[in-house]
This record gives structure tokens, sequence and C-alpha cells, in this order.
């Protein structure tokens, strides 16, 4: 087995396995924030990515991916079951974000965690050469860091939570809250999105595990665990030079005639998942029809939600659910050949994304609670030419970077339908100035800006944030 000075971890690689048209299998890029944001940063890098590719059974053996070594992680149906979609993304991911829809606690996903996790630490073990630098991602694998140290001291262990992390009245909630503070513990250094997060750690640590504890250290058994926040960012160079690729834009053109030229496109790009508000949106929309501010002919909403965990309950009863509101607002309001929403479920190329990104005058990104959410970066960064509206969350990550963003609380229907009627109304020069101000904003904290500061962070020699961002 070859070995690398950097591991990256994740629950999910870059890579997906689907079904091609022809019944073939297939590889494409994963949708995802953790993939779009790692993704370009670890192109051409000697590193080891360890992840799990999405089947059951026993793991494919993958080619490199520009340079990058796959070293998969298999799961079996029951590790699927009870770790990814059990206490995964039925305990901790409703958990982490507001409890938006009810988290839900067995034991023995909790079994399952643990056992995956400490497949995942093995894993890294084996991946890392002596000394290296290991950087493990997300929810799913909050035990790894503990797991890791415990087999190879040698290493410098991250650990980064790409969703928010919640404050303590919800955490304690949690059978298990004080191993999985521990395991996170394992790391040299705990990064989050905001610094609320950090402060919410760094009190749980203290409460829990009786440590003493700061917004940016704690000292665990005579080391000390660095935190912080560090938010994630897009690679914005790339989304730029796609948008300006000639056939991104004649596609642009394409699909604005293809939406019967209107006015005014409204543009949604979501993982199908709860926390994004979709549902809130929808009805907004329908209800700005029906008030007779917004005609159909003028107005066009597209709305992409590509599903995700479809085999959790929660998801299954989301995705019905839209699909009925969807279905009855075009049967009220659309009429033949003139759609109210365009409703697309399908997984879209880079180039396809970007070419919707200009299409859109108006991006509604109004998730109820999301760690960063880059849909809302990858707009910015395709609107090459300053105009475009983005309307934004006050609960998404982004919002505390994107202050000239329509910002609205998406519970609040009435705010919701008011913030989309004056982005239809805003005048250009407005739209300009906020436009500006954001993307020089993301040009100075792309996803290379990101991986300086937690690198730097976490190896103060400077020799892995120098090599990660040096293309
Ligand atoms: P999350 O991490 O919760 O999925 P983000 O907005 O941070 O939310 O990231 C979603 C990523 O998935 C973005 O990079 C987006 O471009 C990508 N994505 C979303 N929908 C699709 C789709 N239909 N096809 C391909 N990629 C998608
Ligand atoms: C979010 C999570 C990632 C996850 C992604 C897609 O971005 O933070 O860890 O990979 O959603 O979800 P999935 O369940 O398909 O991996």
């Amino acid at each position: 087995m070859r070995q690398s000075s950097l591991v990256v971890v994740s629950n999910r690689l870059p890579v997906d396995d689907s079904v091609a048209p022809d019944g073939a299998c297939e590889w494409r890029r994963s949708p995802g924030g953790l993939v779009t944001a790692l993704h370009p940063l670890l192109q051409h890098v000697p590193a080891t990515w360890v992840g799990w590719a999405g089947g059951t059974g026993p793991a494919p053996a993958l080619s490199d991916i520009d340079g990058v070594r796959m070293h998969t992680v298999p799961l079996s149906h029951d590790d699927v079951r009870n770790h990814y979609e059990g206490f995964a993304n039925s305990t901790l991911w409703p958990l982490f974000h507001d409890a938006v829809e009810q988290p839900v606690y067995h034991r023995r996903w909790w079994e399952a965690y643990q056992r995956v996790n400490q497949r995942f630490a093995d894993a890294a073990a084996q991946a890392a050469e002596p000394g290296a630098t290991v950087w493990i991602q997300d929810y799913h694998l909050q035990l790894v860091p503990g797991l890791l140290r415990a087999q190879r001291p040698d290493l410098r262990i991250g650990f980064f939570l790409h969703v928010p992390f919640p404050p303590p009245e919800l955490f304690m909630q949690l059978p298990r809250r004080a191993e999985l503070l521990n395991g996170m513990l394992g790391a040299d250094l705990v990064g989050f999105q905001r610094a609320q997060a950090a402060h919410n750690f760094a009190q749980l640590a203290a409460k829990v595990l009786n440590l003493p504890a700061t917004d940016h250290r704690i000292a665990v058994q005579g080391r000390e665990v660095q935190i912080g926040a560090f938010p994630v960012s897009i690679d914005m160079t790339e989304m730029e030079a796609l948008a300006r690729r000639p056939d991104v834009v004649a596609r642009a053109r394409q699909l604005r005639h293809d939406l019967g030229d209107p006015q005014h496109v409204i543009l949604s790009v979501d993982r199908m998942d709860y926390t994004k508000g979709i549902e809130q949106r929808l009805k907004a929309y329908s209800e700005l029809i029906a008030d007779g501010h917004v005609k159909v002919r003028d107005t066009v909403m597209v709305q992409v939600a590509i599903p995700s965990r479809e085999r959790v309950e929660q998801y299954q009863v989301l995705r019905d659910r839209v699909e009925r509101e969807v279905g009855r607002i075009n049967g009220e309001f659309g009429r033949v050949g003139e759609p109210a929403i365009h409703y697309l479920t399908q997984h879209f190329d880079r180039a396809e994304l970007a070419a919707l990104y200009r299409v859109a005058d108006i991006m509604a990104v109004t998730p109820l609670r999301d760690g960063m959410n880059l849909v809302a970066k990858e707009y910015v960064a395709a609107r090459v030419d300053d105009s475009g509206i983005l309307v934004l969350s006050e609960f998404a990550g982004a919002a505390a970077e994107f202050s000239q963003a329509y910002q609205v609380n998406p519970h609040d229907l009435d705010g919701l339908k008011l913030t989309l009627t004056q982005a239809l109304r805003a005048s250009p020069s407005d739209s300009t100035n906020r436009m500006r101000g954001m993307r020089a904003h993301l040009r100075k904290h792309d996803i290379r800006a990101w991986a300086r500061a937690y690198l730097t962070e976490l190896d103060e020699t400077g020799t892995l944030a120098a090599r990660l961002t040096a293309t």
C-alpha cells in the first residue's frame, strides 16, 4: 500500500456511481458542498482521499482522479442503514440543523457509527506515511480523530465540520454527547464554519467534559486543541472561467429562449433536503402569483432539486410534498407550454450549472439552516458581468459574508414574499453595486484562502498550505 503525506478523509468521495441511460455503471462527480470545496483543492497534489464510493458491498477499486489517490472504504447494507442513513443523517443532521426535523435516537445506530468510524480510522492510518497530516471532514466521522490518534500519535490531525455545530441546549439531547466531543478532541485543530459554532463547542467541552476551554483552545490531557472558524468557499476562478466559456454563454441564451424569453428568471438549486426551505419558497412564490404580484408569462421560476438520501423517510416525505406542491402550482397557474415552475431533479455537469446561473436574474437561496451554502457562492462567481440578485437566508453561513445580498428570514412568509418582490423591482445600478461587493469578497475568500488559513494553523511550518494553494 502506497502512503501519502496528506490524507483527506470524508464519508463521501468526490465520485458517485450511477446508472447511465444504457444501463451501464458510470462514475460522476457527487453533488454536495463538501466535494465542491475539496475537489478543486486536491487536484494535482500527491494526496490520498479516503472515503465511501456510494454503494454497498466490497469497495470498488477506483483509479486516481487528477493525480489524487482514491482509497475506498466499503460499507455494507447494514452500515449504510444504521451509520449513514441512521446516526449520521437521521440523528446528527437534523440535530445540527436546529432540529428543523425531529432527530431520531436508536442505540443500534450508535454501534454502527462507532464501527464505521473505526473502519475509516484504520483506513486513514494505513494510508498515512509517518508524520503525515490527516484532514478529517464532517459529522459522519466525529470519532475518527480520537480513534486515529490512539493508533498513530505521530500524525498531525485536523477535523473540519461543514455543517452547523448546535448550541448546548440542542447538543445536550444527544445520548452519546461526551463520546462525540471526545472524538473530535482527538484532533490538533477543530474547524467550524462560524465563530458561534466554535463558541458552542468550547462551552460544551467545559460543561460536559469539565475541560478548561476558550473559543480558541481547549486543554485535553496535556495537549492543546486549537479551535476556530474557517468559512469554506469555492474555486471562484474555475466558475468564472466556465461562465465565460462561449459554449456556456450560448447555452445560457438558449435556456432563456426555451424559458420563453421572460423578463425575470428566478432560480433555486438545492439538494432535496428539508433544511433548504424548498416548501416555504414554493409557497411564497405561489402566493405572489395568486396575489397578482407576479405574472407567469413575465417571471419564470426554475427549481433544481436533486434527490438526496432517498431511503431516509423524512427525505421521501419531503420529495412527495414538494412534487405535489409543484404539480398544484403548475395545475393552477400554468398554461400549455408555460409552466409556472420548471422543476428539474437531474444531475447537471458544471458547465450546465454555470449556464443556469448565468440565466438567473434572481437566485433564491433560502435554507432554514445551512452550514455555508456553496450554491450562493457559485452564483456570485458566475455573474462575471456584475449583474444578478442574490436573495439569501439569514440562516445560511454565507449570510455572514454576503451582507450585500437581499437577506431574508425564510420562516417569515410575508417577509420572503416582500423580499422577492423587492428583488424583482430592484434597480440595475443597485444590483450591480451589491454584486460587485460580493464578488470582491469572494475573490479574496476563495477555496484556496480557506485551505491556506486552515492548514497554516494546523501545520505551523506552512509547507502543506503552500503545496495545496500553489495552483
Ligand atoms: P450541501 O452541501 O448541503 O449540498 P451546498 O449548497 O453547500 O449544499 O452545496 C451543494 C453543491 O452541490 C453545489 O456545489 C452545487 O453546485 C451541487 N449541486 C446541487 N445540485 C446539483 C445538481 N442537480 N447537479 C449537480 N450538482 C449539483
Ligand atoms: C453536505 C454534507 C456533506 C455531504 C453532502 C451530500 O454537504 O456536509 O458531508 O457529503 O451534503 O450529502 P450525501 O449524503 O449525499 O453525502
